[in-house]
C-alpha cells in the first residue's frame, strides 16, 4: 500500500512492516472475539496515538462492542508516571469488559496510572492490549492480555507514535535517526 511519505534520511531502520502490523491486527482481533463472546466489550483507547491501532482492531474483532476515549497529560517534573485527565470517558465502564487499547508501553507507568483510575470505576474485567511493547524498558509490572510486538529500546514512529507530533500516520514503524531525535 502506498504510504503518504518514502522513508528518508529521517529514518535509520524499518523496525516492523505494514504487512506485518496489518496480520497482527487479525491475529489479535480474532483472539479477543474468541475469548470475549457474549460480553458487554469496551474498548477504550488513549488519545492521540491508540487511535490508529484502535480502528483497526476494532474492525478485526467479530463482536458487537463498544469504543470509549480517554486523554492524559503528564505532570511537568517530579512526579514521573503521575498524569492527569483531561479528557474523560464518555461512558460508565462498571461491570463492563474493558479492554485499553495501547499503541506503546515502555516504562508503564502512564499505562499504570490509566489503569488504577479504570479499576476504581469498577469495571468486571480490565485488560491491556498493546501494539508494540518495549519490555526492557519496564519499571512497573502490568497485565498485558494481548500484544502485537516487542520491540528494542528504541524511539519509533508510525502508527500512531508520533515525534514532535509528525508521523503517526505511517503505516509501518520505524527508528528515528539519531541526529533527529537527538537520543
Ligand atoms: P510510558 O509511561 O513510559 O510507558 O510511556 C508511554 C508513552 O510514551 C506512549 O504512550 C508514547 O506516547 C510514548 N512513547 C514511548 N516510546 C515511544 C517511541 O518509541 N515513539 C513514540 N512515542 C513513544
Amino acid at each position: 500500500m502506498a504510504t503518504p511519505f518514502a522513508p528518508s534520511e529521517l529514518f535509520s531502520r524499518l523496525v516492523v512492516t505494514e504487512d506485518d502490523i496489518q496480520r497482527r491486527v487479525g491475529e489479535l482481533g480474532a483472539a479477543i472475539a474468541v475469548d470475549h463472546r457474549a460480553s458487554d466489550l469496551r474498548l477504550v483507547t488513549v488519545l492521540r496515538g491508540g487511535v490508529f491501532f484502535l480502528a483497526d482492531l476494532c474492525r478485526a474483532i467479530d463482536l458487537p462492542l463498544q469504543v470509549d476515549f480517554l486523554a492524559v497529560s503528564s505532570y511537568a517534573g517530579d512526579a514521573p508516571g503521575r498524569v492527569r485527565v483531561v479528557k474523560d470517558l464518555d461512558d460508565a465502564i462498571a461491570g463492563a469488559n474493558v479492554i485499553v487499547v495501547e499503541d506503546i508501553i515502555d516504562t508503564g507507568l502512564t499505562l499504570n496510572y490509566i489503569l488504577n483510575n479504570l479499576r476504581a470505576r469498577q469495571p468486571a474485567t480490565l485488560e491491556v492490549c498493546t501494539m508494540f511493547d518495549k519490555d526492557i524498558r519496564r519499571i512497573v509490572d502490568l497485565p498485558i492480555t494481548y500484544r502485537g510486538f516487542s520491540i528494542p529500546d528504541r524511539y519509533v514512529v508510525g502508527y500512531g507514535l508520533d515525534h514532535a507530533g509528525r508521523f503517526r500516520n505511517l503505516g509501518y514503524i520505524a527508528e528515528m535517526s539519531r541526529e533527529v531525535t537527538g537520543l
